[in-house]
């Protein structure tokens, strides 16, 4: 049965990004990551995790979703939808009167259609340029 809980070991948080084949990280640097996580919302299939995500958020008007990783043996049954759905609601419990807080993810390539579908807008578009990163090495 699967189960949705708040905790991820940087052990289990590491296994699922070798199931996604995600470039390994350092576990400590993993347990950083969810030390300092605003909210981590993981899937579980009796004991074994299947699939988490997590936001950080500045207290003011920007969040950052990341993480959003299904064990391919569990995609296409809605636990990426609910595990995103999850992030979202935290956000908006922390709305005060006359806020609006921005959810940032950058989308994987092919998984656009994933998040148009919960409500996040492409970039770029006639209004806003592309997503832009840089690794710091
Ligand atoms: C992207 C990912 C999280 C989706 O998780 P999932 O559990 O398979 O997705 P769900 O079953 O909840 O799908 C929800 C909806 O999105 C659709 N969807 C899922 N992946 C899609 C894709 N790549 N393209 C288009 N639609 C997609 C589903 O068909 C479903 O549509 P519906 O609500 O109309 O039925 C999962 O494929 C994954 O972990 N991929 C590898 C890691 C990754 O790239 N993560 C994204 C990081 S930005």
């Amino acid at each position: 049965m699967l189960t949705y809980c708040n905790e991820l070991t940087a052990t289990d948080y590491c296994k699922l990004r070798t199931s996604v084949e995600w470039p390994d990280i350092a576990l400590d640097q993993a347990q950083s990551g969810l030390d300092n996580s605003d909210f981590i919302i993981a899937c579980k299939d009796g004991s074994e995790t299947v699939g988490c995500a997590r936001i950080f958020w500045d207290k003011g008007y920007i969040a950052y979703l990341a993480d959003v990783m299904v064990d391919p043996k569990y995609q296409g049954l809605g636990i990426g939808k609910k595990l995103v759905l999850e992030c979202k609601n935290y956000i908006h419990n922390q709305l005060r009167d006359d806020w609006k807080i921005k959810i940032v993810i950058v989308s994987s390539k092919g998984k656009e259609k994933f998040y148009e579908k919960l409500g996040f807008t492409s970039r770029p578009n006639d209004t806003a340029g592309s997503g832009m990163d840089m690794w710091v090495e």
